[in-house]
């Protein structure tokens, strides 16, 4: 049997000492062996920057290791790998440019940060001779990046589906088994360290949304620019919602959708509250689990299901860009992403009339005579077909809870629509609209 080599420690700093770098410093030092073994030599946390390291902690970190200069520790010549896990696309931007233009390797768990400045940092990356490795942006601890970036190298992707934001799985599974309204789930998921430092990037589906712009640029090449995703959140969801879709045998999930048209050479990004089949895989994936549903060309559907926030499922990602970026500094350097020229010549953005969905529209109305009518004129101007109406009492006296369901429209006439009924006085608050997934149309 050969002698194991063993190369000299690399050396791992890390800028964010939260939920996440605790997690990486934790398990770093907890399976350094098997680390050491299968990497070929030990891979060791030597410092971590903070915005203040007399904070306590969860785990123990010596004081001479902490320091609260971020930008001095990109540049540390005595750092191999940087892991950026402060958050935020300031200061995290600052420091990832630092650290490549020094040449570093950088593992980052910042979706933010990648979908507002990933072609810069991949330029420079490129420029300095580092790398970005970033699996644990998106989905957790499922190593979906891997999946994209290299199982599926065979495949063309017409479809990705994902319930890509944790908080939000979290939050519509206890609303949906215990009745409660989303602020009082939401103080839970914060405790368990599964929402961001802003939890409007969760609830109002920026998250995921960024998170989807990675998926997008790893399968089709393209950054798509956050405006351009179709995007909604879980904020203004309420138990009425919950019980139609429980009704109708649905669940609801804050859903990434991902469409390209090979033919029309047209891409959609949506993120949106959508009604799922209990029947599906992804309508049963519940609390703080994500999952990601991958259609290929080659392959077809595959789907891959984990917990997509926490310490410790987001550490394991993070772990694993760690050990190829160990690699990478061995010389072993993976497959390339698709370079974004060649791919915008290949596809643009679908206006909105090519988009089609069935919806869910639940509205608050004034309870009188001709406002049914009302509603149905407004739908039917812009050519959009309801396919059920329901009404119940509102929730204040003269009010009704109207819910309608269309058949299969495009989004251009829904914009319409929308803009229609916000006009009309019967119309007492702001529609609250859902997709609907499966095929009910
Ligand atoms: P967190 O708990 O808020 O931790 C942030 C860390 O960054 C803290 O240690 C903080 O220092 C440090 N920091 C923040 N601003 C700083 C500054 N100006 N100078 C120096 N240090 C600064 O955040 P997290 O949940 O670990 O998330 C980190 C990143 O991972 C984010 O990009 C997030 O989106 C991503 N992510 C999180 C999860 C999750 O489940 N939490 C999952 C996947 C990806 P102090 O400790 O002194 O305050
Ligand atoms: N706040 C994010 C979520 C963390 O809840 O999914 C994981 O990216």
């Amino acid at each position: 049997m050969p002698e194991p080599i063993s190369n000299p420690p690399v050396r791992v700093g890390l800028c964010g000492l939260g939920v996440v770098g605790q997690g990486v410093w934790q398990h770093l030092d907890s399976k350094a062996g098997t680390l050491s073994q299968r990497l070929g030599g030990p891979v060791v946390p030597v410092r971590a920057a903070v915005r203040d390291p007399a904070k306590p902690r969860d785990i123990v970190v010596p004081l001479e290791r902490l320091s609260d200069d971020p930008l001095a520790l990109a540049v540390d010549p005595e750092i191999d790998i940087l892991c950026e896990l402060m958050g935020g696309t300031g200061l995290a931007r600052e420091v990832s440019l630092a650290a490549l233009g020094a040449g570093k390797i950088l593992v980052t768990a910042n979706k933010a940060l990648l979908c507002e400045h990933g072609a810069e940092l991949f330029l420079a990356a490129c420029r300095g001779g580092g790398q970005i490795f970033f699996e644990a942006s998106v989905a957790g601890g499922i190593p979906i990046i891997k999946a994209l970036r290299e199982g599926l190298v065979a495949n063309h992707f017409p479809i990705i589906e994902g319930i890509l934001n944790g908080t939000c799985n979290y939050i519509l599974t206890r609303m949906e088994r215990e009745g409660l309204e989303y602020p009082e789930v939401l103080a839970e998921a914060k405790r368990l360290g599964y929402a961001e430092a802003d939890e409007a990037l969760d609830v109002d589906g920026w998250d995921s949304a960024h998170k989807a712009v990675i998926l997008a640029f790893l399968a089709h090449g393209i950054w798509v620019p956050l405006p351009r995703v179709r995007l909604n959140g879980i904020r203004r969801l309420t138990q009425d919602d919950i019980a139609f879709a429980h009704t109708f045998d649905y669940r609801i999930k804050l859903l990434a959708n991902i469409r390209r048209d090979f033919e029309r050479g047209h891409l959609a990004v949506s993120v949106w509250p959508t009604l799922v089949p209990r029947r599906e895989v992804l309508g049963n994936v519940n609390e703080v689990y994500n999952a990601v549903a991958i259609t290929g060309d080659v392959v077809g559907p595959t789907v891959y299901i984990g917990r997509g926030a926490g310490r410790d499922a987001t550490a394991s990602a993070v772990i694993s860009d760690i050990a190829d970026a160990v690699l990478w500094l061995r010389g072993r350097r993976g497959l390339p992403l698709q370079t974004p020229p060649e791919a915008e010549a290949a596809c643009e953005l679908a206006p909105a009339e090519a988009i089609e969905n069935c919806f869910y529209l639940r509205l608050t109305v004034e309870d009188a005579p001709g406002v049914l009518a009302q509603i149905s004129s407004a739908l039917s101007a812009h050519h959009v077909s309801i396919a059920s109406v329901l009404q119940r009492p509102g929730r204040q006296a003269g009010e009704a809870c109207l819910i309608l369901t269309t058949h299969r429209t495009n989004q251009a006439a829904m914009d319409e629509t929308l803009s229609s009924l916000g006009g009309l006085s019967c119309v007492l608050a702001d529609p609250q609209l859902m997709f609907i997934g499966g095929d009910l149309d």
